[in-house]
C-alpha cells in the first residue's frame, strides 16, 4: 500500500524511468495505423551537423526549396509515439549490436538512426560509408553500442560462377550470416531489386534449387528468396538472444496516377503527404508476400509494418534534389531529416515494448 503510494507519487513526479505509462500504452496499440500531422517542433536533428550524411539524402543542402515535408510526425490513432530519446537508446541497449540489412533503403534508415542518435551523442567511431558493397559500422563507444549496416539486397546468395552472375533463391549468403548470428537486434528488409530489369539486372541466371532459369516471375522469385530466409532465421537465430524484425517494403512514387494525379505527374512536385486519399491506394506488390511468410514462422519475427504510412509521404523523396552527381529524378530513397526517421521511432517503440 505504502509502496504503491510512492510509486504514484513518483510517477506523479515523473521520476520512474523511461515513462512506464507511455510503454504500457505502446503494448496494445497498432502503433502502424494512424496519420500524419503537422509538428513545428520537427525534424528531430539538423542534417549540417550529422557529419557523416551521404549527400544523396541531404535534400536541404542539395537545394530543395520546400521545408514543410520536415515537419510532420507520425501519430497512431490508439497511442502517442514516445519521442525519441536517445541517451535512453543508448542505455537499453548498452553492450549491444544492431545490424540493418538490406539494400540502400537500409542503408537510408542507418544513416537516420545514426544521425538521430549523434545529435544526443557525440562521442562517436565511425567506419564505412561504403554503399554498394560491404558493411558500414557506427560505434558509441561509452555504451559499447554498435550499429552495423549489412549491405545485402537480396538476402540470398549471390555468386560469380564460370558460366556467370548467380542469383541463388535456395541459399543464404554464408559470410553475413556469421555477421547476423552475432547480432542481439536484426533489422532485415529486402525488395526493390527484385524489381531491376534489362541492363540493371543483376544477375545471369536464377537458381532455384539445381534448376537454373534466365529469368522468372519476380514475386515468384521474391516470395522463395524470403522462405529461404524465414527458414535459415529460424533454424540459426537464437531467439533469447536476439530480437529480429523485417521491415515492411517502403513505398515508391514514381507515378501519380497511383496517388490520383494523372497527368504523369511523380514526387517531383509534391510538398504535402497524403492526407485523405482521392483513390484508395494500391497496396504494394511485395507487402502480401511479406505478410504471408512472416505470418508462417513459428517464432517471434515481428513485422515493421511501415508500407501504408510511407505511401502516404509522396513528398518525402529527393525527387531533382538527390546528390548533384545524381541525374533525374529520385522518387524511391527519402530526405534526411525525413520519413526513414519515423521508421526509426517506430523502432525505438517496438524495442521499448519489446526489451
Ligand atoms: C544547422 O546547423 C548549422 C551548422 O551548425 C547552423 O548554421 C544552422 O543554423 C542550423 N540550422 C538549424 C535549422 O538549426
Ligand atoms: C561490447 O559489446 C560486445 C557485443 O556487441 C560484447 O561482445 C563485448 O563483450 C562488450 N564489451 C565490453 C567491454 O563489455
Ligand atoms: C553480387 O556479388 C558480387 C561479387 O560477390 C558483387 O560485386 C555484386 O555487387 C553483388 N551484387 C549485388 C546486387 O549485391
Ligand atoms: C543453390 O543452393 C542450393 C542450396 O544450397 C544448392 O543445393 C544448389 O546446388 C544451388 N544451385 C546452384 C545452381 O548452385
Ligand atoms: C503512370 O501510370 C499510368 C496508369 O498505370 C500509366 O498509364 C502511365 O503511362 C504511367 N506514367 C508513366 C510516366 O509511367
Ligand atoms: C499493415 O498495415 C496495413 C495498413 O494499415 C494493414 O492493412 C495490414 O493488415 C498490416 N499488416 C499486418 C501484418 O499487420
Amino acid at each position: 500500500m505504502v509502496i504503491a503510494f510512492l510509486v504514484l507519487l513518483l510517477q506523479f513526479f515523473g521520476y520512474v524511468n523511461g515513462g512506464d505509462d507511455e510503454i504500457h500504452n505502446l503494448k496494445g496499440c497498432d502503433i502502424y495505423h494512424g496519420t500524419w500531422i503537422y509538428d513545428d517542433s520537427y525534424p528531430l536533428y539538423n542534417s549540417s551537423e550529422c557529419f557523416h550524411l551521404n549527400m544523396h539524402f541531404d535534400c536541404q543542402q542539395n537545394g530543395r526549396p520546400d521545408k514543410e515535408y520536415l515537419k510532420y510526425r507520425w501519430k497512431p490513432y490508439a497511442c502517442n509515439l514516445p519521442r525519441f530519446n536517445g541517451k535512453d537508446f543508448l542505455e537499453r541497449l548498452r553492450n549491444k549490436r544492431i545490424a540493418f540489412v538490406g539494400d540502400s533503403i537500409s542503408f537510408n534508415q542507418w544513416q537516420s538512426l545514426t544521425c538521430i542518435l549523434h545529435s544526443h551523442h557525440r562521442h562517436v567511431a565511425f567506419i564505412g560509408g561504403i554503399r554498394h558493397h560491404g558493411f558500414s559500422k557506427f560505434t558509441f563507444p561509452n555504451h559499447n553500442v554498435t550499429i552495423l549496416l549489412l549491405w545485402n539486397p537480396f538476402l540470398v546468395e549471390n555468386e560469380s560462377t564460370s558460366y556467370g552472375r548467380v542469383l541463388n533463391l535456395s541459399s543464404i549468403a554464408d559470410s553475413d550470416a556469421t555477421l547476423w548470428q552475432q547480432s542481439d537486434v536484426l533489422v532485415f528488409n529486402s525488395w526493390l531489386w527484385w524489381l531491376q530489369s534489362g541492363t540493371a539486372t543483376p544477375w545471369d541466371f536464377i537458381a532455384d534449387g539445381n534448376d537454373l532459369h534466365k529469368d522468372m516471375d519476380r514475386l515468384v522469385a521474391y516470395e522463395k528468396a524470403l522462405t529461404t530466409w524465414a527458414q535459415w532465421v529460424e533454424s540459426n537465430i537464437d531467439f533469447h538472444k536476439t530480437l529480429v524484425f523485417f521491415r515492411g517494403d517502403a513505398a515508391r512514387h514514381p507515378n501519380g496516377s497511383a496517388w490520383g494525379n494523372y497527368d504523369g505527374k511523380h514526387c517531383g512536385e509534391e510538398t504535402e503527404p497524403i492526407f485523405k486519399a482521392k483513390i484508395p491506394l494500391m497496396k504494394i506488390r511485395g507487402e502480401e508476400i511479406v505478410e504471408r511468410v512472416i505470418s508462417k514462422m513459428s517464432k517471434a519475427v515481428k513485422l515493421m509494418n511501415i508500407t501504408m504510412l510511407s505511401q502516404l509521404r509522396k513528398d518525402g523523396h529527393p525527387g531533382l534534389y538527390a546528390s548533384p552527381r545524381h541525374h533525374g529524378m529520385d522518387c524511391s530513397h527519402w530526405c534526411l531529416p525525413g520519413v526513414p526517421d519515423t521508421w526509426n521511432q517506430l523502432f525505438y517503440a517496438e524495442l521499448l515494448r519489446s526489451l
